[in-house]
């Protein structure tokens, strides 16, 4: 009986050190993405890309023109983290190289994520979590509102700066996700004479579309201050406009990540301008998004709950959906039928009919 009690007792006082262990490392959890921020700014992984081989810390450091001790800490923590790694040399010593996941972070590199880094670790945006509580306590305005005096889409109007920062972070994810649809599910764009994609940012997602499937006429929709400095693509056609007022006519309307930015009521009002836009016989819209519950792995679950905490930072209403929550919506806005298709991306394809 003794000895149970002291297990007990025993367990309980290791439970209480793992608390401790887990609280602090939730405390300082912005320490990786601060910097890994720092590691994009200063070229750590453009630097060990163009190398060659393995680069030593003076190596490194010289390339980068930056202090051998405070890179040697910076890489102390990234190596640990499985960001980056080092390798023996030929002549016996260590150099550090790159990883998967740091090859990610070279700013030009394919499938880069150096653009969204930058711009979720910006100071417009960290400032909003700042305001969470007060968002939660109010739930009438985002915390961007109360942070910057406007919501995020009136605010890029007057900063092309930011506005920039944004159209390459989100054409970032555009690069990973919509290949994975051509991949795992190209009967999404078969018989499409032409798609128009709803708040498409800087056309990144339709000139990989027309690429693909080149007998697609590709329509960029998005405000007007967006779509005035998009990049020109061949089979794109920028047009600028509000997703409220009206939406291009095409065989499909597309849409990606733009949902969950608004509250169900927009949402449906935004779907039934889908509606009209499209074919009634043969027309569909297709929405790219977190589907919360249907996710089979428990990473991508996370992630999704990740995003929904983002959602609620940086919009007024916006969320992440479980798959009844987006079975309402299209119910309400007039849609007979849907599908969801799972592909390797944090996002799920929802096909939906008239
Ligand atoms: C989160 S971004 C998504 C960009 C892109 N679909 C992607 O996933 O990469 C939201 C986009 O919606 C656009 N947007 C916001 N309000 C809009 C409106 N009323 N009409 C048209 N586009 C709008 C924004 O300018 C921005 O490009």
């Amino acid at each position: 009986m003794g000895g149970e009690t002291e297990r007990t007792a025993a367990a309980s006082k290791n439970e209480e050190k793992q608390a401790q262990v887990d609280i602090r490392k939730g405390i300082l959890g912005f320490t990786e993405s601060a910097v890994m921020k720092c590691a994009v700014e200063l070229g750590i992984a453009d630097a060990l890309e163009n190398s060659g081989g393995p680069m030593s810390l003076f190596e490194l450091s010289s390339s980068l023109g930056c202090s051998p001790p405070a890179l040697y800490r910076i890489m102390r923590f990234l190596v640990h983290r499985g960001i980056f790694s080092q390798k023996s040399t030929s002549q016996g010593s260590t150099g550090y190289v790159q990883t998967p996941i740091s090859r990610l972070l070279v700013r030009h590199g394919e499938n880069s994520m150096a653009g969204l880094v930058l711009f979720l670790s910006s100071p417009m945006l960290l400032a909003l979590w700042q305001c969470l509580s007060a968002r939660v306590l109010a739930c009438e305005t985002s915390a961007f509102e109360a942070a910057h005096g406007k919501g995020i889409f009136q605010y890029t109007a007057t900063d092309p700066a930011f506005s920039k920062l944004m159209d390459d972070a989100m054409a970032c994810g555009a690069r990973v996700t919509v290949p994975a649809i051509i991949d795992g599910c190209p009967e999404v764009f078969e018989g499409l004479g032409s798609l128009v994609d709803i708040g498409g940012g800087n056309g990144t997602t339709l000139s990989i579309v027309v690429k693909a499937c080149p007998w697609i006429h590709g329509i960029n929709f998005d405000l007007p201050h967006v779509v005035s400095v998009a990049p020109k693509n061949d089979g794109v056609e920028h047009v600028g406009g509000d997703m409220f007022d009206s939406i291009p006519n095409a065989d499909a309307a597309y849409l990606m990540r733009i949902l969950h930015d608004w509250g169900d009521e927009e949402c449906i009002h935004i779907l039934r301008k889908c509606r009209d836009a499209i074919p009634r016989d043969k027309g569909k819209v297709i929405i790219l998004e977190a589907v919360i519950e249907e996710k089979e792995t428990d990473q991508l679950k996370d992630l999704g709950l990740m995003m929904d905490m983002v959602m609620m930072a940086y919009t007024g209403k916006g969320k992440e959906r479980t798959l009844k929550e987006w079975a309402y919506l299209l119910n309400e806005a007039g849609f007979s039928r849907h599908s969801v298709k799972h592909i390797q991306a944090v996002e799920s394809v929802i096909e939906a009919y008239i």
